[in-house]
């Protein structure tokens, strides 16, 4: 089946803090001008209408326009995009929120949001003829890219904390991936990736220093516009370590808003952090200058437990754009809010999402959040790869 019928309208990279344009005819990492990530800017008014989207297939390359990829010959698709948004029915009755819904990234190929990102990076270094492909993972990206590499026939190498679980270990080495452990947190990952790299030639996929990877996250705000007829929640909660999702979908709004497709009105942006590793919520309450200097410690949510996350300003310049928040929750509170929402809802999600619930109650009782609002909890993640810890 032909899923699209015209590609990208990209026409552009810039540097995020100062708009310096890089090209796009090569591979890109960050903007070397202000050591803050780039971004990808399209042609957008007058090129990708709503009702474009009414005949094609069900995945995030749906909205191939706003994508990076030139070619459709070089998408490397696993099915990922369109996950369900469900509304807990027992979790709202029983706290009397009238309003919730989670959308289930569970449901994407390898089990987590992360096959958006990597389906269009990979993409991209297939575009660009890329041999190898290298990402620092808390996990679930290095599984990611495992599978999208073994799809696109690319080496991959994967380098993930040792104390990682093993399935996310064993899906790298299934998917044929080279995994390499390190002792230490994703931001001592990054510094073995960067090493290895002054050897190997290779694709670097990590984390906001590299364009494409938010283009394939910010697709979930385009879907949770069109799944919500394109009027968006009040309040979206979202488990943030390197942000790329939160920034991501603040992207898509603003693309959105930019094509006429949404009005003015956002959501408020909650991002949620594990209290073993909180750097942004310590920058947030003003507790330190910024997480530079930040030393995290592991949690059940690896996902969550990123120190020193590169994209820090722009995370912040959602929240407050947003008139977000950053909260903290603690890992046994995560564990007994997967078993809750298990129980509740026959959902088993990962501890980064249910991270998410306790969030929202904790926000609730200080009256940022009030039961009426529509609130939209993004589970990041399965809870089978987790089983293990909880
Ligand atoms: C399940 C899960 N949730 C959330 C995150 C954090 O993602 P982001 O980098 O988009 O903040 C990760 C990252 O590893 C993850 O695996
Ligand atoms: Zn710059």
């Amino acid at each position: 089946m032909k899923v699209i019928q015209q590609l990208t309208t990209l026409s552009n990279l810039v540097c995020s803090v100062c708009g310096k344009s890089y090209s796009i005819f090569q591979p890109q990492t960050f903007a070397y001008c202000c050591q803050q990530p780039l971004l990808a800017v399209y042609e957008l008014p007058g090129h990708f209408s709503k009702s474009a989207l009414r005949n094609r297939a069900a995945t995030m390359w749906r909205y191939a326009e706003v994508l990076p990829v030139f070619e459709e010959e070089n998408i490397v698709s696993l099915g990922e995009g369109m996950t369900p948004i469900l509304q807990p029915a027992r979790l709202s009755e029983k706290y009397e929120l009238p309003s919730l819904f989670i959308k289930d990234e569970s449901k994407n190929p390898t089990g987590s949001f992360k096959a958006r990102g990597l389906s269009a990076a990979v993409s991209k270094a297939k575009e660009f003829g890329a041999g190898t492909c290298i990402v620092p993972t808390a996990g679930n990206a290095g599984g990611a890219m495992a599978a999208y590499c073994a799809a696109a026939g690319i080496r991959a190498i994967v380098v993930m904390p040792r104390h990682t679980p093993q399935v996310f270990k064993d899906e790298c080495e299934l998917y044929g991936a080279e995994l390499i452990l390190v002792d230490g947190l994703i931001s001592d990952c990054a510094k073995k990736v960067a090493q290895i790299k002054q050897s190997i030639d290779c694709f670097d996929i990590s984390t906001m220093k590299e364009p494409y990877r938010l283009e394939g996250k910010k697709t979930m705000g385009y879907e949770i516009a069109e799944q919500f007829n394109w009027t968006l929640p009040d309040v979206i909660l979202y488990p943030t370590g390197g942000g790329t999702g939160l920034i991501g979908m603040w992207k898509a709004f603003r693309e959105m808003q930019q094509m006429g497709w949404i009005g003015e009105k956002l959501p408020r942006m909650i991002a949620v952090q594990a209290a073993n590793c909180q750097p942004v919520v310590q920058t947030w309450t003003g507790r330190q200058p910024h997480s530079k200097n930040y030393v995290g410690q592991p949690s059940l949510a690896n996902g969550l437990a990123v120190p020193n996350p590169f994209a820090e300003p722009m995370i912040l310049e959602v929240l407050k754009a947003s008139h977000g928040k950053a909260v903290a929750v603690e890992d046994a509170d995560m564990i007994d809010a997967v078993k809750e929402i298990a129980r509740e809802e026959g959902l088993l999600i990962a501890p980064e999402g249910a991270a998410l619930w306790k969030a929202l109650l904790q926000l609730l009782e200080t009256g940022s959040i009030k039961r009426d609002e529509k609130v939209l909890l993004l589970n990041t993640g399965s809870g089978y790869k987790y089983l293990e810890n909880i």
